[in-house]
C-alpha cells in the first residue's frame, strides 16, 4: 500500500477489494486507511460506497486474523448435502458465494481439498472471480489414489502440494507435473489436522482454507483446529447425497454447539460464519483424542520427498 494509495479517498467496491488484499494486522489495516471504532470495530472513516463497507466487514476478521489461521467453507442444500448421490455439486450455490470463496481463497496461502474432492471435482482452486494470487492447493490423500492427470497436478496454474501416505506409489513416483511438490507422510496419525497443520505452516502456509468435501472439513471441526466455519446455504433441497458437516455431536439440545455466528445474504444462499476459536476438539472424537500422540508422529514420520523440485512453496 502507497501513501497516494492511503490518501485516494474513499474506495470504491474494486479499491476496497484491493486495500483488504495487503491487510494482515492493526497496522496494515491502518494502513490501507481503515480506522478503529469506539465499539472496536474496524471501518473506512469517509462515507463509502455499500460495496466497499460490506467487504470490509466481511473479510476483515480473516484479514486480521493472523499469520496462523484456519477456516473452512462448504456450499450446501438446505437439507444438508454438498453434492447428489452421484457426487455432481455443479452448483449446489449461486455465482455471489462462488465470487465469496475466490475471495477467501485469495485470503489464504493454501487451499486445502480431500481426495474425494480433487477426484470427483477436478477443481482448480485458484482465484479467478476476483482480484488476487493463487494459494498453493493441498490435496491430502493419503492412499495416493487422486488420479495423476487432475488439473491441480497437471495445469501449472499455481503450485500443488500432494500430500501421501509413504506406503503409496505416489510417494515413490515422480510428480505428476511440474510445480507439484510431493510430501510423504509416514505415520497416518501425521494426516490428523493438527500435525498437518503445524506441517504446511513450517512450509509458510500459515493461513490455510479448507474447501471440502464434508468428510475433510469434518475432520478439522472435530479436531478443534478451526478458527471460522462459512457454511451457504442454499434454497435448494437435495434430499439424499453427500453429507457436509457431521460430528458426533450431543444427545442434548442444550449442549449442541451454538458458537457466535453471523449471517449475510448472498444472491439467493444465506451464508453463515461461525467463530470456532472457543470450541475446542468435539467429544467423543478418536480423531481429537489423538492428537498428542499425532504431535509427536509429525515429528517422527513425516519427511518430504525431494523430487528435484523441492524449492520453497509459495503463491502464484
Ligand atoms: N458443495 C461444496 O461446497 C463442496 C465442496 C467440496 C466438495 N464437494 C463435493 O463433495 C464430494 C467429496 O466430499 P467427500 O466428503 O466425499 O470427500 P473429501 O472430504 O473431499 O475427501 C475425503 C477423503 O480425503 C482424505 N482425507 C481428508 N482428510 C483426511 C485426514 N485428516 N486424514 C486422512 N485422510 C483424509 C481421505 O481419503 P481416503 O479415503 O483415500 O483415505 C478421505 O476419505 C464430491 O462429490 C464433491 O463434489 C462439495
Amino acid at each position: 500500500m502507497t501513501r497516494s494509495n492511503r490518501t485516494a479517498g474513499a474506495p470504491d467496491a474494486g479499491a476496497a477489494w484491493r486495500r483488504l488484499l495487503t491487510v494482515r494486522s492493526a497496522a496494515g489495516a491502518r494502513e490501507a486507511g481503515l480506522r478503529r471504532g469506539a465499539d472496536g470495530g474496524w471501518a473506512w472513516p469517509e462515507p463509502v460506497p455499500a460495496g466497499a463497507a460490506a467487504l470490509a466487514a466481511r473479510y476483515l476478521p480473516l484479514c486480521l486474523a493472523g499469520p496462523h489461521t484456519a477456516f473452512a467453507q462448504l456450499g450446501q442444500s438446505a437439507d444438508g448435502f454438498i453434492a447428489t448421490r452421484t457426487g455432481d455439486a455443479d452448483y449446489v450455490t449461486g455465482e455471489e458465494d462462488r465470487l465469496h470463496l475466490h475471495r477467501m481463497r485469495a485470503l489464504a496461502d493454501a487451499v486445502l481439498v480431500g481426495a474425494g474432492t480433487a477426484t470427483a471435482d477436478d477443481p482448480r482452486l485458484t482465484v479467478r472471480a476476483c482480484e488476487g494470487a493463487h494459494p498453493v492447493r493441498v490435496v491430502l490423500d493419503p492412499r495416493g489414489r487422486v488420479p495423476r492427470g487432475r488439473g491441480v497436478f497437471t495445469d501449472g496454474a499455481a503450485p500443488t502440494l500432494w500430500v501421501v501416505g509413504a506406503d503409496t506409489a505416489a510417494a515413490r513416483g515422480r510428480p505428476p507435473g511440474d510445480g507439484v511438490t510431493v510430501l510423504s507422510l509416514g505415520d497416518r496419525a501425521a494426516f490428523a489436522p493438527r500435525p498437518l497443520l503445524s506441517a504446511l505452516a513450517a512450509r509458510g502456509l500459515g493461513r490455510v482454507l479448507v474447501e471440502g468435501g464434508g468428510d475433510t472439513v469434518s475432520r478439522f471441526v472435530r479436531a478443534g483446529v478451526l478458527d471460522r466455519l462459512y457454511l451457504t446455504i442454499a434454497p435448494v433441497l437435495i434430499g439424499d447425497g453427500v453429507p457436509g458437516l457431521r460430528f458426533p455431536g450431543t444427545g442434548v439440545m442444550r449442549r449442541a454447539l451454538r458458537p457466535p455466528a453471523r449471517r449475510t445474504l448472498l444472491g439467493e444462499d444465506t451464508l453463515w460464519e461461525f467463530d470456532l476459536r472457543g470450541c475446542g476438539p468435539q467429544p467423543g472424537d478418536a480423531a481429537g483424542d489423538q492428537h498428542a500422540d499425532a504431535g509427536q508422529a509429525r515429528d517422527e514420520g513425516e519427511h518430504a520427498v525431494d523430487h528435484g523440485h523441492g524449492q520453497a512453496l509459495g503463491r502464484a
